[in-house]
């Protein structure tokens, strides 16, 4: 059976591509075979975070009929499966995003885990992201609008019936401006899965074109994102305790 996950938020740039590329990596690790969708198709950029930003045969030219599935499917180093979008608005026009629900169907099966990187916001491109598949992963931080606008993603999500594998919050300081996990439960009504820390290796990770979970497995942003990968195929993960280094360089960057 294949886990079809959309990974979405209300606003955007809360680290949903990022989350999608180091989660994909995370569970290839334990074993699994992932593939990771770009249905950002109008916005796409998880091929600038998996140094692969201009594909051959895309998404696009899938959607468009022009092209096989198993011709726009690549192979990450890091072991999973990627189906990128074209990077050009212009191949998107006229054509309707709910055909990914039918590319999407088509891959059921061949995968144990299929995330989607979906747009942020509550349109038609992030709908049909969430249309194509079973459950829903929200990624939020933890400040006021983006889980203001994370409260009607839940909405829509809840309305079509699709179940809620997860909120993550992302980009998590510490910090006392910040609203904490109890305060972001109860608006949202739903469990937190996850705290990724805010990270400087994150950025740097993304600068090299590869998952953080590769470039840096055992920094406080993968040690979280590898502990919701073992949660999400329910394992359990013993987090290591930061090193000395680790907690130096958090209080310098904090
Ligand atoms: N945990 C984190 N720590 C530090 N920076 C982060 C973290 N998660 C994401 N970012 C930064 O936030 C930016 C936006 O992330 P991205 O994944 O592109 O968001 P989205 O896909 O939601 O638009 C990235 O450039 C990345 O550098
Ligand atoms: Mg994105």
């Amino acid at each position: 059976m294949t886990r079809l996950i959309c990974v979405t938020s209300g606003k955007g740039g809360v680290g949903k591509t990022t989350l999608v590329s180091n989660l994909a990596s995370a569970v290839t690790k334990l074993d699994k075979k992932v593939m990771v969708i770009d249905g950002n198709v109008t916005t796409p950029n998880i091929g600038f975070h998996l140094n692969m930003p201009v594909a051959p045969v895309t998404l696009h030219d899938v959607m468009r009929g022009n092209a096989r599935i198993r011709d726009a499917v690549y192979r990450h180093d890091a072991g999973f499966y990627v189906l990128p979008a074209g990077i050009s608005f212009d191949e998107m026009k006229g054509v309707d995003p709910a055909v990914l629900s039918e590319v999407v169907a088509n891959l059921d099966g061949t995968m144990d885990m299929i995330l989607v990187d979906s747009a942020a916001g509550l349109g038609r491109e992030a709908q049909s992201a969430m249309d194509a598949t079973s459950e829903i992963i929200l990624v939020t931080n933890p400040d006021l609008p983006s889980v203001a606008d994370a409260l009607k993603t839940i909405r829509i999500v809840q309305n079509k019936g699709k179940k809620i594998a997860g909120v993550v919050l992302n980009r998590v300081k510490n910090h006392r401006h910040e609203m904490t996990k109890q305060e972001i439960e109860d608006m949202l009504s739903v469990p937190i899965a996850a705290e990724i820390p805010e990270d400087v290796n994150v950025a740097v990770s993304i600068a090299a074109r590869k998952p953080v979970i590769q470039t840096h497995p055992r920094s406080p942003a993968s040690e979280e994102i590898t502990r919701l990968a073992h949660s999400l195929i329910g394992l359990h993960y013993q987090k290591r305790n930061p090193g000395i280094i680790t907690r130096i360089f958090s209080a310098i960057f904090d």
